[in-house]
């Protein structure tokens, strides 16, 4: 599958959980803290993996550079906000609010990508680069899922780099294991 379908997916899953999150108000602390982790899950290893295969090579080009020079400041305040109901452990009326605009401004992020950051990849990639990129997002993703708090905000902030700097703090990140979890032995 191209790029843009893969992501197509994963955007219509993290906004359906988001909708669930916000219905969950009554359902009380657990299904919500569930509902947080399960978002998390999703949004991280995609934001992480887009940044690295789709932002980082279109961030130089016009006439994306601005786009995506704003979308990775989008990801960076969409997981402020997660990180902050995950931390808050029972159930706060004012995080409903939170949600509610977390959904509005990653549906707002969402549609932006899907339109200017999609029409300037697509005149630039080839459908064949463009299929390629889709297996490594595919690839990526579990592999970000596996890595700490810590790794994953170093990641985000050499993302945001310019590329010639984005090396030295890729130093920090820790490594990941590249075999699958089942192939490790104990
Ligand atoms: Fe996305
Ligand atoms: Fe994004």
């Amino acid at each position: 599958m191209m790029i843009y379908e893969e992501l197509k997916k994963d955007h219509k899953k993290v906004l359906s959980l988001l909708d669930q999150l916000v219905a969950s108000e009554k359902s009380g602390p657990d299904t919500w803290s569930a509902l947080v982790q399960q978002i998390r899950d999703e949004l991280v290893p995609h934001a992480r993996s887009e940044e690295a295969i789709l932002y980082n090579a279109l961030r130089d080009l016009e006439p994306s550079k601005d786009t995506v020079g704003h979308a990775y400041g989008e990801h960076a305040q969409a997981e402020a906000v997660l990180r902050g109901l995950q931390l808050s452990d029972a159930l706060d009326l004012k995080w409903v609010g939170a949600v509610k605009q977390l959904r509005e401004s990653l549906a707002h992020h969402i549609s932006e990508e899907e339109t200017k950051v999609f029409s300037a990849a697509r005149a630039v990639f080839s459908d064949q680069e463009a299929a390629a990129m889709g297996e490594a997002f595919v690839q990526m993703k579990p592999r970000v899922r596996e890595q700490s708090f810590a790794g994953n905000t170093m990641e985000l902030i050499a993302n945001a780099l310019p590329a010639r700097l984005r090396a030295s703090v890729l130093r920090f990140v820790p490594e990941v294991d590249p075999r699958p979890a089942a192939g490790r032995g104990a």
